[in-house]
């Protein structure tokens, strides 16, 4: 038999260290909410593959969508010759992103390609160049993304990266920033750094993913659109982590009555293939010539198969109304673990529908962040079988992302586990 360690030996002189791998354990098979590595054990899944897997792994209807696509072809470029799925795919979307105006959906493979070409519609668009994005953010790995993302360790250390990106700071009360002062921030930064007039795009995570499940409020939300219809500027929602139904919506900017211009998502949208989306206007879509927007792999006929079904999944199994239970059920969990004495360390238990997020601090007067007791409890819980991530600025989080067609018995189990390994990370 193959063992965990064999593969990580061959792995770690085979593979850069740049991509850090979080479990020491290589997958041997996945169903659902659970997962099973080369030696047999057996994991709940509360990482969902960071956020890919709202429908679970290997979704019957998914696979089956995937299995019949397979068996007619498996790629032509969308730019040479066109299918159906992807037409499909794009009109379902568009009726269900907010807003109550024409848009259109152009399909790609990664979130980062969907943020790189939502900047580049809004700039064809506007004929600007500035982008206003916030401290924390997470938009991707490649140079404009870097450039976009709010966090310099790990993400965007060396350098030097396309210029005109402009941040302010992502409201979040826990850690002394109000509405108010990001707001003022934006103004300052429209005196000091660059006239509105030269922003193509403010683009926002209306809850932050890598950043720390911080919610953007509605007051904010609200305070952006006008914003940018002020300044004609384009707002972009980020829903790749956020998006397909994580919150109880389909997309989380939905929760604050916000239309925005155009909705970049990914992830979810085809439950473990490789797909990402922008959604917009259908002017501002249009802005740019044909040529000018696509990719080789862009909107793949698997990818637009599965997305179409993982719609159909979302639909019928009544996923949006599930996510707002299964939140309030690890809400109402986890919140009672917070009052007892013995968990002082939680400082705060907060999320949007099952986008849950527990922050761990060494004191809760000052909400000191705890990053070293995070990296214990992640730990504890792989060894005890549970796959969970950390995230944050201070990377003093433990985040959920069970997928939505879980269990409660199997949510239940990973909650279990949870509260076994803080209490063991505590000793
Ligand atoms: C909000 C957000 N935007 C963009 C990205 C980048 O997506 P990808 O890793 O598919 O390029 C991520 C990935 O975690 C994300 O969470």
């Amino acid at each position: 038999m193959t063992s965990n360690q064999a593969i990580q030996q061959r792995r770690n002189n085979a593979v850069p260290r740049g991509v850090a791998t979080a479990m020491p354990f290589a997958a041997a098979k996945a169903e659902n909410a659970e997962l099973w590595d080369v030696e047999g054990k057996r994991y709940i899944d509360f990482a969902g593959g960071i956020a890919v897997l709202n429908t679970g792994h290997r979704h019957p209807k998914v696979m089956a969508a995937v299995a019949k696509q397979m068996e007619k072809f498996t790629h032509t470029a969308f730019q040479v010759v066109g299918y159906e799925p992807y037409v499909e795919l794009a009109e379902r979307l568009n009726k269900l992103a907010p807003g109550n105006f024409a848009k259109k959906t152009i399909f790609f493979t990664t979130g980062a390609e969907a943020l790189e070409n939502a900047v580049k519609i809004s700039r064809h668009y506007t004929g600007r160049s500035g982008v206003v994005a916030f401290s924390g953010a997470f938009h991707g790995r490649t140079s404009l993304t870097m450039a976009m993302t709010g966090k310099v360790q790990p993400y965007k250390v060396g350098g030097p990266f396309p210029g005109e990106v402009f941040h302010v700071p992502f409201p979040n009360d826990l850690h002394g920033v109000t509405v108010a002062d990001s707001l003022r921030a934006l103004t300052t930064l429209f005196k000091a750094d660059v006239d509105p007039a030269r922003v193509a795009c403010i683009v926002i995570e209306p809850v932050q993913g890598e950043g720390g499940f911080y919610v953007a409020s509605k007051e904010f939300l609200q305070s952006l659109r006008k914003i940018c219809d002020e300044h004609k500027i384009m707002l972009v929602s980020d829903e790749v982590q956020s998006g397909i139904a994580r919150t109880g919506k389909m997309f989380a900017i939905e929760h604050s009555g916000v239309a925005p211009d155009l909705i970049t998502t990914a992830k979810s949208l085809a439950g473990g293939f490789p797909l990402s989306a922008v959604i917009g206007r259908a002017e501002v879509m249009d802005s740019v010539p044909p040529g000018g927007l696509g990719g080789t792999y862009a909107g793949s006929p698997i990818g637009v198969a599965a997305g179409v079904a993982v719609l159909d999944v979302i639909a019928e199994e009544k996923l949006l109304e599930r996510a707002d239970q299964m939140g309030k059920r690890i809400m109402d969990r986890l919140s009672g673990l917070a009052k007892k004495n013995r968990f002082s360390c939680i400082g705060e238990v907060r999320g949007l529908g099952a986008m849950i997020a527990v922050e761990l601090v060494k004191d809760r007067q000052t909400n000191e962040p705890d990053a070293d007791l995070t990296k214990k409890v992640t730990a504890k819980a792989q060894e005890n079988g549970l796959v969970l991530l950390s995230c944050g600025i201070y990377s003093n989080v433990l985040r959920i992302l069970v997928p939505l067609t879980a269990s409660d018995k199997i949510v239940d189990e990973g909650l279990d586990l949870i509260e076994k390994s803080i209490d063991q990370s505590l000793n």
